[in-house]
């Protein structure tokens, strides 16, 4: 089983950002605890950040071209506003869970709309870092549900 975490604009920033909405811990450290829960669940991980929205573009059909079973994705503030990333996921076949850090329907209005919404299967938010780890069980979970 191979799940695609993808990451998007400033989440290379985490450590540095708001500690209240994002932690101390790095993109870096996140990814370490990623691949240790992808060890345990027997999973193939890889993890992609990128500031351009394109180049998530591109990695989206790649993923789409190669043998990819569930993508999880944090794409920052495109979240809000990219129809082309959204374009992008709803041509994958495989689920697609949505992450964010923080309780993003407790911030600012402009927050409180992601237009993946209709395309992914759920979204997970306001744990911290911990909505990545949930995020990859749920990503797990609806993986091997899919007959
Ligand atoms: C975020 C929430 C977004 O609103 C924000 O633009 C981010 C991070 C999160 O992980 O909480 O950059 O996706």
């Amino acid at each position: 089983m191979k799940i695609l975490v993808l990451n998007g604009v400033n989440l290379n920033m985490f450590g540095k950002r708001d500690p209240n909405h994002y932690g101390q811990a790095t993109l870096s450290d996140i990814e370490k605890e990623l691949n240790s829960l992808a060890k345990d669940l027997g999973v193939e991980l890889e993890c992609f950040q990128t500031n351009v929205e394109g180049i998530l573009c591109e990695k989206i059909h790649q993923a789409h071209d190669t043998h990819i079973d569930g993508v999880m994705i944090n794409a920052g503030a495109w979240t809000h506003y990219s129809y082309a990333i959204r374009d992008a996921l709803a041509i994958l076949k495989c689920p697609v869970v949505e992450i964010h850090m923080s309780n993003v329907h407790a911030r600012e209005s402009f927050r409180h709309t992601s237009v993946f919404s209709s395309i992914v299967v759920g979204q997970i938010c306001g744990f911290g870092k911990d909505s990545y780890l949930l995020g990859l069980r749920a990503t797990y979970q609806c993986i091997k549900a899919t007959p």
